[in-house]
């Protein structure tokens, strides 16, 4: 749906890119030009991901292991990052997540949850976000939440405050930045199966099932189509979008909100029946 030069000239880190939908993405993004540094905390799996990509598009892709969390780490990392040249965008996608009954979690499991997402999401965007306004040079900074980032979702409590944070972190510093030629925007994903979220939050095969009824379209997301979005939000000619989070769900959580979307249940007779009872 795009030209092949579309992300041509263009350096872009995605946090978490050696897996799942960072993978993805980074796939779509080298394909359409771009060069990548990859990062997250598994050399070993980053390495295999850059040499898969590299094998494509000849040394596109830089893999640098760094944990989010630490903020020491990922000056070290856009240190190196920089030493080859600017970045030009980044895309927060790292996270960490699992279910539980939240009377269940210790302090700990909360941190967990809350240092990968919010303190990860805002040091990155930070460091970032600060050699650009030094330099005075543009930015783009995506990152990727969910839809329960303003619906709030029970049992992934600590998911949705940092989602929700990140979502205000991307609005705020919208317009704080603005000015300074710096945009950032969000992509809130339904469910687009992966090894990472769906061994931690659908690990029971029948939830598969019942999952897919939430989806009006009654179908998992591609990965494709969430790369192409994100490709587009990341392009120059997608650059007066700047605040917004675009929802890629197949209409999942507008499903759950609708008070009478439950009607569904009913036959054709069942409405009949209504009908002839008015
Ligand atoms: C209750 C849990 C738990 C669980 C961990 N903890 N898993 N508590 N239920 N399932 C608790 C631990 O007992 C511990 O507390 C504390 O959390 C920290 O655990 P660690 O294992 O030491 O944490 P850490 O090594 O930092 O790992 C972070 C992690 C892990 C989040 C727990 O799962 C991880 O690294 N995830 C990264 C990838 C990921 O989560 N991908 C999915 C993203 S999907 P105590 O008190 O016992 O010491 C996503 C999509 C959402 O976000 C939407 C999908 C449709
Ligand atoms: P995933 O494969 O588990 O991706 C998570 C990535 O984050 C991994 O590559 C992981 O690598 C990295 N990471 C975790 N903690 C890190 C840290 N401290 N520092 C650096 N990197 C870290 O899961 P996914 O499904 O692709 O999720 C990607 C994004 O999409 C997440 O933001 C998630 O919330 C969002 N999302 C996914 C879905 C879905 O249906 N899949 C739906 C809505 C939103 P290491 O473990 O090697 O560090």
């Amino acid at each position: 749906m795009f030209k092949n030069d579309l992300l041509a000239g263009k350096r872009i880190l995605i946090t978490g890119g050696g897996t799942g939908l960072g993978k993805s993405m980074g796939r779509r993004l080298v394909e359409l030009g771009a060069s990548l540094v990859i990062c997250g905390r598994r050399r070993e799996v980053l390495e295999a991901t850059a040499a898969e990509f590299n094998a494509a598009f000849p040394g596109r892709t830089m893999p640098l292991t760094c944990d989010v969390r630490d903020p020491a780490a990922i000056e070290t990392m856009l240190d190196q990052a920089w030493a080859v040249g600017p970045l030009d965008a980044l895309v927060n996608n790292a996270a960490g997540n699992f279910i539980a009954k939240t009377e269940t979690l210790s302090p700990r499991a909360v941190d967990a949850v809350l240092a990968i997402v919010l303190h990860g999401t805002a040091y990155m965007t930070l460091a970032v976000g600060k050699r650009w306004l030094a330099e005075e040079r543009p930015g783009n900074v995506l990152s990727i939440i969910t839809t329960y980032a303003w619906t709030g979702s029970a049992y992934v409590v600590p998911s949705a405050m940092a989602k929700a944070g990140v979502l205000a972190l991307t609005r705020s510093l919208a317009v704080e930045w603005g000015s300074r030629k710096i945009r950032l925007n969000a992509i809130a994903p339904g469910p687009f199966p992966t090894e990472g979220a769906w061994k931690r939050l659908v690990p029971d095969s029948n939830l598969d099932a019942v999952w897919l009824h939430k989806v009006p379209l009654r179908r998992y997301g591609e990965h494709l189509e969430l790369a192409n979005l994100a490709a587009y939000l990341l392009a120059d000619g997608s650059g007066y979008i700047n605040g917004e989070v675009v929802t890629i769900d197949g209409g999942e959580w507008l499903k759950g909100a609708g008070q009478f979307n439950l009607m569904e249940m009913l036959s054709d007779a069942e409405w009949e029946a209504m009908r002839q009872r008015r």
